[in-house]
């Protein structure tokens, strides 16, 4: 089943035969539909708090508030969305419980509205309201996604990377509910910067980029019809980001040597998944690369920017709050870029699987990649890198001006990209 969705991409036959165990596209599309509104709202208020970014003032609740519509509405409700997808051909196995993968749903999307919307009045009680709703998202995807990898028969490099992620996907949300407490002072944490730095890295490096790793392990061969590059790269990634991961969520003791442990293995997890995208990239037999696998690959090329970026930033903390600040635009832009670039692959996909993959042989069927403009998706990727790029230098160099005027490309992008999306979801066959 996994192994012919390649051909299915380069010239459909019958689904039937491809891509048997495919979950229903309402699953995916309602995430996909919420995660591309929500990417619209926190571009729109990253113009609103530019002067904060330019001044630094990262750790202001308003400027979590946009960072979370990003992290929780754009990234994490794309991957329990993709993952929904794809958990058939990427481990063999339909989600264990759709129902409960319904009440993530709500849970996730209800919850980012009420957090953000908690952060930003700073109002106790709807700030609770939706990290209880968001925690109870991740742990009932979680226990969702054990019990499907449970069944799964073979023991793949995504089926390690997505268990790895199950532990951080309950990780991230402790350290949460901790933050939030803490900022209305019905805990006092020790340090409110190395608890946030924690729990930042825990999610992004024990979730998001495990899920990365491994589900990338199945989706770039296939959307670059890459066959033959050596697996060595991703399983010594997998490892080590998973054992760097660990180390960041340890209780703050051992110092020094544990965050320095921890930034080792993280890098080396990172350096080696970007050699295995190299290597992908390098032995794809489709020569031209279409504008969403660019915007992935500068995704990566961005992840490692913030990789050289991470000892200055950590290591000067407060101290420096304008890289701080740079830092996280460059990590979770590029994280956020890598994400939308697959919608070029998997909404078109999905549309073309159930809409016109049963029409084959009966009629004239378009491709995949004919049901969007390439020039529009160029221009997409053109306003929200430019956007993202600049939003960065202008947090670095403290200019409002620039941070808005870039943040406003990158708004542009991101309103393009979910009027596309909308246009490819209500293709149709011709009666
Ligand atoms: C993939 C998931 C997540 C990522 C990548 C993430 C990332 C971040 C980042 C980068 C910050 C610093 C933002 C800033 O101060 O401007 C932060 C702060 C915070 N996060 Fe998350 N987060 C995630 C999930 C969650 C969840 C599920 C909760 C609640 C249950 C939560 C609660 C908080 C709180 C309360 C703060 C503010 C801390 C403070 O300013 O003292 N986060 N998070």
């Amino acid at each position: 089943m996994a192994t012919a969705i390649p051909q299915t991409i380069a010239a459909p036959r019958s689904p039937s035969t491809d891509f048997a165990g495919a979950p229903p596209a309402w699953l995916p599309g309602m995430h996909f539909a919420a995660a591309l509104a929500y990417f619209a709202c926190g571009a729109a208020g990253l113009v609103l708090v530019a002067p904060d970014l330019a001044r630094g003032a990262f750790f202001v609740p308003r400027v979590a508030a946009v960072v979370h519509l990003f992290v929780l509405g754009w990234l994490v409700l794309s991957i329990f969305g993709a993952l929904c997808q794809f958990l058939p051909v990427a481990i063999g196995r339909q989600v264990r419980w759709q129902a409960l993968a319904q009440v993530s749903f709500a849970a996730q999307t209800a919850g980012v509205a009420a957090f953000v919307g908690g952060l930003a009045t700073s109002h106790r009680s709807v700030l609770y309201l939706g990290a209880g709703l968001l925690t109870l998202a991740f742990v009932s995807f979680g226990a969702n996604l054990v019990a499907t990898l449970a069944g799964a028969k073979e023991r793949s490099l995504t089926f390690w990377a997505l268990a790895g992620s199950s532990l951080f996907l309950l990780a991230t949300p402790a350290f949460g509910f901790a933050l939030a407490m803490n900022l209305h002072g019905d805990v006092q944490l020790a340090s409110r910067f190395a608890t946030v730095a924690a729990h930042a890295h825990v999610a992004l490096v024990g979730f998001v980029m495990l899920v990365v790793v491994g589900v990338a392990h199945r989706l770039l061969p296939m959307f670059l019809l890459s066959h033959g590059a050596s697996e060595r790269p991703a399983w010594i990634s997998v490892a080590l980001l998973f054992a760097g991961a660990l180390a960041i969520a340890m209780p703050a003791s051992f110092g020094i040597p544990r965050i320095a442990a921890a930034a080792a293995l993280t890098a080396g997890g990172l350096v080696a998944f970007f050699v295995q995208a190299a290597l992908f990239f390098r032995h794809r037999k489709r020569r031209t690369i279409d504008p969403g696998m660019r915007l992935a690959a500068i995704g990566i090329a961005g992840i490692a920017c913030a990789l050289v970026l991470a000892p200055f930033a950590l290591s000067a903390g407060v101290s420096n709050p304008r890289l701080l600040a740079a830092y996280f635009v460059v990590l979770v832009g590029a994280i956020g870029v890598f994400v939308a670039g697959h919608y070029f692959k998997i909404v078109p996909f999905i549309v073309w699987y159930h809409r016109f993959g049963p029409l084959v042989g009966k009629q004239k069927v378009p491709k995949v990649a004919e049901l969007y403009s390439e020039s529009a998706a160029k221009v997409v990727g053109a306003l929200l890198v430019f956007g993202w790029i600049g939003v960065a230098a202008g947090t670095f160099t403290g200019s409002a001006l620039v941070v808005r005027a870039f943040a406003g490309s990158f708004l542009a992008g991101a309103l393009v990209e979910g009027f596309l999306m909308t246009k490819i979801a209500r293709r149709r066959a011709d009666a």
